[in-house]
């Protein structure tokens, strides 16, 4: 089996931690592996698969002789350092915004549109974790009728915004309970015990920037451009995985039946129905972290509309949101290249 040379661009990170455990778990065959993130990090010791490897400083140098590099590092490092691996010969499967809406960078989900992965000029982006998460579960039901619209709510862990922010929900959270003051630090407002509006710009039309990914991502991976989606994006404080309540309008008179949607479900990689009325248990954030697959539930007929059904969906977005993803996305594009 052919090797390749691997870099991780955020080693350090909360994506680029979880990279380095879906390398080891899933036996990714990896010939050379370069850990690299900023000049903080440089010199420490990561264990990987019972080597000890030193992390290095980012630079235009870091991609001699590199195949594949993961770059988890923010945009502005994607937008400076991508162009150097390209130029070394490396293909970058990159899981900031930086290139996600550049007509030449495929944007792909594998479960979703893996025939894109072919059309890249070396750089392959991932999508928006939220995006990922509600396109798991809506991509498939255009497999039962034309959907007609989106309304997404999301409820956002503090690990979305990386590992500082989770550090932040830790630390505030033991503030609360000894009293004492909380001071927002990576967050714009306190995050133990409360919740706001995500924590990004906010446009002229009163759509967020995490608003606006979901609502042109999905357009883009779905080849659609007249996909109509509305999102609400909150965070929330939940340490690890991301929830979305979801309502789906199908084209008059095409609703399926809530029969064929969880059939189309049992048929489909990467998500699990989780559904049980009795015993009031559907999918939670505490069950989807360190999970691989989408869960799905609350499935059920929409009250108000003759046309649309509800549903509540948890993901890890780290895992199927960032890195797991991304890993997918190396495996499919080795597949066609060896
Ligand atoms: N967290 C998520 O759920 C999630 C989901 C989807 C996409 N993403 C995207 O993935 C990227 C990383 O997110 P994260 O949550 O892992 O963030 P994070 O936990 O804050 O980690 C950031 C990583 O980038 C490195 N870095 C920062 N500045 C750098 C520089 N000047 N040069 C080289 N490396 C630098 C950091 O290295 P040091 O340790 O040396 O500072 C660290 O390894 C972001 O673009 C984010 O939007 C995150």
């Amino acid at each position: 089996m052919r090797t390749w040379n691997v870099a991780v661009v955020g080693s350090t990170g909360a994506v680029g931690t979880e990279f380095l455990k879906l390398l080891e778990t899933r036996e990714f065959p990896i010939k050379t592996l370069r850990l690299l993130a900023s000049e903080r990090s440089a010199g420490k010791s990561v264990d990987f698969h019972g080597r000890t490897y030193k992390v290095e400083t980012l630079t235009a140098n870091s991609f001699e002789d590199v195949d594949i590099a993961f770059f988890s590092a923010g945009g502005s490092r994607s937008k400076e350092f991508a162009p150097h691996a390209v130029a070394a010969g490396a293909l970058v499967i990159d899981n900031s915004s930086a290139y996600r809406m550049d007509p030449s960078t495929p944007l792909v989900i594998p479960e979703i549109n893996p025939e894109d992965i072919a059309r890249h000029s070396g750089i392959i982006a991932n999508p928006n974790c939220s995006t990922i998460i509600m396109l798991m579960a809506v991509a498939p039901l255009r497999k039962l009728g034309a959907i007609k619209r989106v309304v997404v709510s999301t409820y956002q862990a503090a690990s979305g915004a990386g590992a500082q922010a989770m550090n932040e929900l830790i630390a505030q959270t033991a503030d609360a309970l000894h009293d004492r003051p909380l001071v927002p630090q990576v967050f714009p407002y306190p995050i133990a015990f409360n919740l706001f509006s995500h924590n990004t710009r906010i446009d002229e039309s009163g759509y967020n920037e995490e608003e606006r990914k979901m609502i042109l991502e999905t357009r883009k991976i779905l080849h659609d451009t007249h996909f109509r989606v509305s999102a609400t994006c909150v965070r929330v404080p939940v340490l690890r995985a991301h929830s979305e309540s979801i309502n789906v309008e199908f084209s008059e008179g095409g609703r399926p039946t809530l029969e064929q949607i969880r059939e189309v479900y049992a048929e489909t990689p990467g998500v699990v129905v989780v559904d049980d009325r009795v015993a009031n248990h559907f999918p939670m954030p505490i069950e989807a972290s360190g999970t691989d697959d989408v869960l799905i539930g609350r499935l059920r007929y929409d009250d108000s509309c003759e046309n649309a059904v509800d549903m509540f969906v948890c993901g890890d977005q780290i895992l199927k949101g960032a890195a797991l993803n991304g890993l997918q996305i190396a495996e499919f594009w080795m597949r066609s290249a060896q």
